[in-house]
């Protein structure tokens, strides 16, 4: 194109913009100057915006037509200030930050319903207390941002509030129970995982619009108020991870909405009230993590829709109340860690949806009723730690499908029953019995095994081949028997990528013998492990180098075995190892530097060896008793070294 044409094509274009003036009008803008002034400020004190959210917000647009994230009314004023450019929903989430403070000015939007600036990660300083201005507020979402400093007192002043979220933030001070006493339109309240401290106001009864309750996380202090009974409307109940202490009040009864009630994690005592039947819309329970003590009310029988019974780790005692046999909706019961007694109810046997038993650490006793064979849905039976005095497994066990079955110390003795192989176990755990034998052949058909703890037993025999048809086996705990002979058949393991390569290896306190194979660090199977101990048996041989290839490896325990040779240096190519453990062997030479220096190292012991030389200075705070015992050795923590 020549100087002409270029000249012609921009009178063309010059041409047309006249037109378009002169018969579309400008449009007149909307946005109300107040608000526009508001919102650049906070723009203003977004000190960074790496994604751009915050481009559209210019001087010289009409801010209710093109600016991201806002929203107006007819008279253009803004309603509406919403995560901008992410303001389609949580269907996507785009991940982004902005930093910076909340601007006073914001209060300025006189008309404002909506604040979400939720999920921006960086906002930090405090709310300002201006904010108490916006009365028309109806939705605040501060959550997930580094806000600092207390819920301003203004608060109180935002009498259309439906839904205040400022969890996930590091907000702190105490809750000014006025604002329960202003904001009683309130049905969402999210505080938690913030440093909150201080008594839940007792002024909450006033919330009676409230469905959602979420104060997890915090520092609150003091009892649960007894007014809470009176929040009709609630359905979800979050005040777990707190310091919550006292009762848990009689009137949470009159609760019959609620369907999640998370009181975990407190130092909550007494009773559980019996009124408890009265949350008629209950499912998910959690009271683990308390003090509770007392017997279960057997009005919790009265359940109707319960699914999860969390009581784990408190110190309940008495019987468990037959009642809860009613409970045909339940599909899990953690009872761990309390003091239950006497038998296990026989109308346990009607709890036809459980998935989940777990009665462990108790101190429960007598036969375990055999109407639990009906349990058909139930994955996990948990009974370990208990007095139950069992001698065998019972017979009648064969019949169910459970995936996970944990008997440690429940007082079984002799073999181990071959009707074992026929169920589909991923777990099993007879570890702290008296068992007894060798280690079945036919512990080859059980393939379904991921992991396997026969611990503390008697059993005797070497390990039979078809142990090496354990393809999905990751963690194996075999230590403090009588398992002898050489170790070949775990390090040559089948596994089913990406499942069945070892998690943990325990083979301790055995007589397992001969030497360690020269390339166990670089089996296919060995390639994930973490923790292996082989500590306690008359192992002979080196320490193989190929250890060092154990790229994930944490833990190694070869301590009192035969061992010879010297500590390979390569062992330090173990970046993970926290812990090295060889004492009571036969190793010389010197420690290598690249061993002591790893940068996690924590627990190091080469006590009662043959080691000489000068110690490596080293970073890692090991005692001087980690390097008794070998003659050779000097330099700190030993004394000095002798210049010859
Ligand atoms: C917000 O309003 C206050 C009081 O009317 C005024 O002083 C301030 O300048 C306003 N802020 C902005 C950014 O418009
Ligand atoms: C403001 O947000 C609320 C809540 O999301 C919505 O219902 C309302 O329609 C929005 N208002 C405008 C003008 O977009
Ligand atoms: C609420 O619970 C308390 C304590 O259990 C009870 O005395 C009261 O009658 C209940 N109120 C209502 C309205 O159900
Ligand atoms: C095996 O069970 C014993 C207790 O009986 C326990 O101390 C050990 O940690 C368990 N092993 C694994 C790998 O969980
Ligand atoms: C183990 O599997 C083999 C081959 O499938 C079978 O013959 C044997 O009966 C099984 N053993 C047990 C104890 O189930
Ligand atoms: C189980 O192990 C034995 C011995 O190693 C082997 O001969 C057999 O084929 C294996 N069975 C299966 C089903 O993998
Ligand atoms: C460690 O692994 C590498 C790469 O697979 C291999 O070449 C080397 O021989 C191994 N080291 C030892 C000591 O086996």
């Amino acid at each position: 194109m020549g100087n002409w044409g270029r000249r012609k094509s921009f009178l063309l274009i010059f041409f047309y913009i006249i037109i378009i003036s002169v018969f579309v009008p400008w449009p007149i803008e909307s946005c109300h100057l107040v608000d526009k002034t508001a919102l650049l400020d906070f723009k203003r004190k977004a000190t960074s915006d790496p994604s751009n959210l915050l481009q559209t917000w210019t001087l010289t647009t009409d801010c209710c037509k093109s600016w991201e994230g806002i929203a107006c009314d007819s008279n253009g004023r803004v309603v509406n200030v919403s995560r901008p450019g992410l303001s389609s929903g949580d269907d996507f989430i785009i991940d982004t930050t902005i930093s910076g403070t909340l601007s006073p000015s914001l209060a300025n939007l006189s008309f404002l319903e909506l604040l979400d600036l939720s999920n921006l990660k960086d906002l930090s300083g405090p709310i300002p207390p201006e904010f108490g201005k916006l009365s028309r507020l109806s939705y605040l979402f501060l959550d997930t941002n580094k806000l600092s400093g207390s819920i301003p007192v203004t608060f109180k002043n935002l009498y259309q509030l439906k839904k205040l979220y400022l969890s996930d933030n590091t907000l702190s001070g105490t809750i000014p129970s006025s604002i329960f006493e202003g904001s009683l339109s309130l049905s969402q309240l999210g505080l938690s995982a913030n440093q909150f401290s201080g008594p839940i106001p007792s002024s909450i009864g006033n919330l009676l619009s409230l469905t959602k309750l979420d104060m997890s996380l915090n520092k609150f202090s003091g009892s649960i108020p007894e007014s809470i009974g009176r929040l009709k409307n609630l359905a979800y109940v979050d005040l777990s991870e707190n310091k919550l202490s006292g009762r848990i009040p009689n009137s949470i009864g009159n609760l019959s909405q609620v369907v999640l009630m998370y009181l975990n994690q407190n130092q909550l005592k007494g009773k559980i009230p019996s009124s408890i039947s009265g949350l008629s819309s209950l499912v998910f329970c959690r009271l683990s993590e308390n003090q509770l003590s007392g017997s279960i009310p057997p009005s919790i029988g009265n359940l109707p829709k319960i699914q999860r019974l969390i009581f784990e780790n408190n110190k309940l005692s008495g019987k468990l109340t037959a009642t809860l046999g009613h409970l045909v909706t339940l599909t899990d019961m953690f009872f761990s860690n309390n003091f239950f007694t006497g038998k296990i109810p026989s109308s346990f046997g009607n709890l036809q949806n459980l998935q989940t038993l777990d009665l462990s650490r108790n101190k429960l006793s007598g036969e375990i009723p055999h109407q639990l064979v009906k349990l058909e849905s139930l994955q996990t039976l948990d009974l370990s730690f208990n007095p139950l005095g069992l001698s065998r497994i019972p017979n009648w066990f064969k019949k169910l499908k459970v995936f996970r079955l944990i008997l440690a110390k429940t007082g079984i003795k002799g073999k181990l029953p071959s009707w074992l192989a026929s169920l589909s176990l991923s777990t099993l755990d007879l570890s702290n019995n008296a068992l007894t034998g060798k280690l079945p052949t036919w512990i080859g058909n059980m393939t379904s095994l991921s992991f396997l703890n026969l611990s503390n037993n008697a059993f005797h025999s070497s390990i039979p081949d078809e142990f090496r048809n354990l393809s999905l086996l990751m963690d194996l705990d075999l230590h403090s028997n009588k398992f002898s002979g050489n170790l070949r058949e775990f390090f040559s393991k089948n596994f089913q990528d990406p499942l069945g390569r070892y998690n943990s290896i325990n083979l301790a306190y055995n007589m397992f013998n001969g030497p360690l194979d020269e390339n166990i660090g670089n089996e296919p199977v060995m390639a994930s492990i973490v923790s292996l101990s082989l500590s306690h048996n008359p192992l002979t041989g080196h320490i193989p180098k190929s250890l060092g290839n154990l790229t994930i490896l944490q833990e190694i325990k070869l301590a009192e075995n035969g061992l010879t040779g010297g500590i390979p240096t390569e062992l330090g190519d173990a970046k993970e190892l926290k812990t090295i453990l060889v004492s009571n062997n036969n190793l010389g030479g010197a420690i290598p530097a690249e061993v002591l220096n790893l940068k996690d190292l924590q627990e190091f012991d080469v006590s009662g060896n043959r080691l000489s030389g000068r110690i490596p200075p080293h970073k890692a705070n090991i005692p001087k008793s980690a390097f008794l015992g070998n003659h050779g050795l000097c330099g700190a923590p030993l004394p000095p070294c002798k210049h010859t």
